[in-house]
């Protein structure tokens, strides 16, 4: 098997967006779009190239991604960087892929790496030109015959060696793309299926398209979790630890709120219960911290193409208070599941004094979670 590396590149300054941020630090369904484009190439061996000063934006989009390249001025520089730190693995093959484009589907990836494990130097997912073409002349437009005119798109897959010493040549021309490279370095370049929603999200209204077409169905489902008080100084919350005069009795460290919120997401995929994945008859689980639970259920959803885009905990208990770790749980819970805090909610409520809650024997948890497939 040929080792094929991704390079996503990812460091401009997506100055045509008109957005606050670079555009690929921007949300799309609550997801940054960085996070879609690293996303679609699953488990290769990937490297990412960011804009000095991008570094924070970067670790909030990619947490515990390993370290990024950084990039330079032009698209070519970022790309030329990138390539420069790959070369000590020495793959046999790159994917060179913008980040501006979140839509890469597994079939134009699957139709790149095809050509190249096929016998390719480079290969480019094409897309035929269907509008009529003009170009503005004067005080008058000229129309441009479209035949066998194509766009070209990400990712660009190529011999590593050959187009590594192809960006060094030719680091003083102006290019859009690598291909263009390739080309100049006398590399020829296949020409494969592109997708038509693979789209460059350039302007303000590429947003509102990539919003449409990254959704999908949605799906509710719901987990509840309750566990006793016990002697302790503290109880873990929603991944948060919260100083208490007790603490909570359980396999693992016993953290209601994850606990039911892994049962909700578990639910939305119809994958069983938290129990069933990690048995509390099972050593490996003694005193384990929850979120690891969470962890695994979300690359579940991951695994069957899905996502993560609302959570909604309610703790139920009379003490500890929760107000004051609130925000903490909320961050804590977006940083697990990668979603953008806004999309995470936690809340609290007593049950006036009735029941197990009521009576302070343990406390209880509710979850909401929506998963779009
Ligand atoms: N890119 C890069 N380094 C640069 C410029 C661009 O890595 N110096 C990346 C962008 O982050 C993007 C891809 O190349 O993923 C395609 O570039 P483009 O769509 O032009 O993005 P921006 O340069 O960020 O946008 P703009 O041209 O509107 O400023
Ligand atoms: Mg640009």
């Amino acid at each position: 098997m040929s080792r094929i590396a991704v390079l996503i590149v990812a460091a401009g300054k997506g100055e045509r967006s008109g957005r606050a941020k670079p555009k690929q630090y921007e949300s799309l369904q609550g997801k940054p779009m960085l996070r879609w484009s690293v996303d679609a190439f699953g488990d290769r061996p990937m490297r990412v190239v960011i804009g000095p000063g991008q570094e924070d934006l970067y670790a909030a989009a990619l947490p515990g991604f390993g370290p990024p390249i950084i990039g330079g001025a032009r698209r070519q520089d970022s790309v030329r960087l990138g390539l420069e730190a790959l070369a000590k693995d020495a793959p046999d093959f790159v994917l060179i892929h913008d980040a501006a484009r979140p839509l890469a589907s597994p079939q134009v990836i699957g139709n790149v790496v095809a050509a190249l494990e096929a016998g390719a130097k480079g290969a480019v997912p094409m897309m035929a030109v269907a509008d009529t073409l003009r170009r503005r002349d004067g005080a008058g437009w000229v129309t441009v015959p479209r035949d066998n005119l194509y766009r070209a798109q990400t990712p660009q897959g190529f011999a590593f060696a050959d187009i590594l010493s192809a960006h060094r040549q030719h680091a003083a021309s102006d290019v859009t793309d690598d291909v263009e490279i390739a080309a100049l370095a006398g590399l020829k370049v296949e020409s494969v299926a592109g997708g038509e929603t693979n789209l460059k999200v350039t302007t303000e209204s590429d947003f509102a398209l990539a919003e449409k077409l990254l959704g999908g169905e949605s799906v509710t489902a719901m987990g509840y979790d309750a566990h006793r008080f016990s002697e302790g100084d503290h109880v873990w919350l929603c991944g948060v630890k919260v100083p208490h005069d007790q603490g909570l009795l359980g396999h693992s460290d016993a953290d209601a709120g994850l606990h039911a919120l892994t049962d909700a997401v578990l639910g939305c995929i119809g994958a069983g219960d938290i129990g069933q994945h990690f048995p509390p008859s099972d050593e490996r689980w003694r005193g384990a911290p929850s979120w690891k639970f969470l962890d695994h259920a979300a690359r579940l959803v991951a695994e069957k193409g899905g996502r993560i885009v609302h959570c909604d905990v309610t703790l139920i208990c009379e003490r500890p208070k929760i107000g004051p770790y609130r925000e903490a749980m909320r961050v804590r819970i977006a940083e697990i599941l990668g979603m953008d805090m806004a999309r995470v909610s936690v809340k609290a409520t007593t049950t006036e004094g009735m029941g197990f809650a009521g009576r302070r024997e343990g406390l209880a948890a509710q979850a909401v979670a929506t998963v779009r497939l």
